[in-house]
């Protein structure tokens, strides 16, 4: 039995803000953005826009790989698609409601997916690796569960501080989707498929550095209450910069070993897209060419839980991965969480 991504999509919003448009209302400038982080331009969702309508266009358009693949067509094909998911699971640090209903129930209602139970998880931006884990093992032996969506999905552009320079600059909003089947391929030995190998991981430790403080049950808002600015992220950008590079090798390093492979053995390394330096330090460490690194933050920027998926389907769909290819995931982010997922595409 192997767990397999079959279909992948995102969700973009279409408004495109570049580094420049960004320097015209802050002290900032496209040089010292490209520099620092490798990011040119980012897409920013409109006021009508939830985190589940940019999950529900990335989880139609996975759905729509599908089908075809499968020779399908048209609407009635994508009926059938939906109602054939058993489990949805959305990493979301910017779900549409606060704590209740998840994210996850409004995408299954957008999609029809009616025979599909629904949660979100937060993970932060390690949202889709820990996603993929959990879904397979929703789908696991008898579960008598056999398709599962795997959404990541972030609005973070309405929870920064846009006067903050540090900060603001550096994200994104954006979904990507996978959807992931349990086949009949073996996922050991010869001819194996599939996810492979998860390692996740958190340091409750470092909650402080990317935090959003007001809003929860610790800190709630009370009636009358006037507030300077919406809730927002807050955070140590050193901190997590490093927390991150410690973390990053770490497990890129623990995946190698445990599945007794070597880097040259891996076609492709699809890292969260948080900042274009962390990878190149955490590749640099360990010596691996930076071609390896799959990266498309300059034009995304952080779409934090999305930004793996998106990637994922940006080389799935420039026919870049290729049927038998083990490709690494690895990622980290607020909680302070982090992980990485093998798969052979
Ligand atoms: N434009 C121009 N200058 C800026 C700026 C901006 N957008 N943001 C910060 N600066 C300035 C600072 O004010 C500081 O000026 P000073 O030396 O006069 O005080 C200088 O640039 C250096 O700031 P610093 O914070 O030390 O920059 P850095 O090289 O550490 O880069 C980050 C900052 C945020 C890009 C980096 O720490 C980072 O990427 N951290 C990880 C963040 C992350 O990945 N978060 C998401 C996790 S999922």
């Amino acid at each position: 039995m192997a767990i397999e991504i079959i279909g992948t999509g995102r969700g973009i919003p279409p408004t495109r803000l570049t580094n420049d448009d960004l320097a015209m209302k802050l002290d900032t400038s496209d040089e010292w953005i490209r520099s620092h982080t490798g990011i040119c331009a980012r897409h920013i969702a409109d006021e009508a826009t939830a985190c589940s309508d940019l999950a529900l266009e990335a989880a139609r358009q996975a759905l729509a790989m599908v089908v075809q693949q499968e020779g399908g067509s048209g609407n009635e094909a994508l009926v059938e698609a939906a109602l054939s998911l058993d489990v949805i699971v959305l990493g979301t640090a910017t779900p549409d409601y606060l704590g209740c209903p998840s994210t996850a129930c409004v995408v299954q209602d957008k999609l029809g997916a009616r025979n599909a139970a629904a949660l979100d998880i937060t993970a932060g931006c390690s949202g889709f690796i820990y996603g993929l884990e959990i879904a397979a093992g929703l789908l696991g032996i008898g579960s008598g569960r056999k398709r599962a969506l795997v959404i990541g999905s972030d609005i973070l552009s309405r929870f920064v501080d846009w006067t903050d320079r540090g900060m603001c600059i550096l994200f994104g909003d954006g979904a990507g989707a996978a959807i992931v089947e349990k086949t009949e391929n073996p996922s050991t030995g010869p001819g194996k498929r599939g996810l492979l190998r998860t390692i996740l991981g958190a340091d409750g430790s470092g909650t402080e550095h990317l935090i959003m403080r007001r809003g929860g049950s610790r800190n709630p808002y009370k009636t009358g209450e006037l507030v300077d600015i919406p809730p927002h992220i807050e955070m140590n950008g050193q901190a997590v910069y490093n927390f991150a590079v410690k973390r990053v090798t770490e497990t890129i390093e623990k995946l190698l070993s445990q599945e007794h492979i070597t880097i040259d053995d891996v076609s492709r390394i699809v890292p969260h897209q948080a900042n274009a330096r962390i990878v190149q330090a955490a590749g640099k460490r360990l010596g691996i060419p930076e071609e390896k690194f799959f990266l498309n933050i300059q034009e995304y920027a952080n779409t934090s839980a999305a930004s793996i998926p998106i990637a994922l389907d940006e080389l799935n769909r420039t026919g870049s991965l290729h049927k038998g290819d083990l490709v690494m995931t690895i990622g980290f982010g607020g909680g302070l969480t982090y992980g990485g997922n093998l798969i052979i595409w």
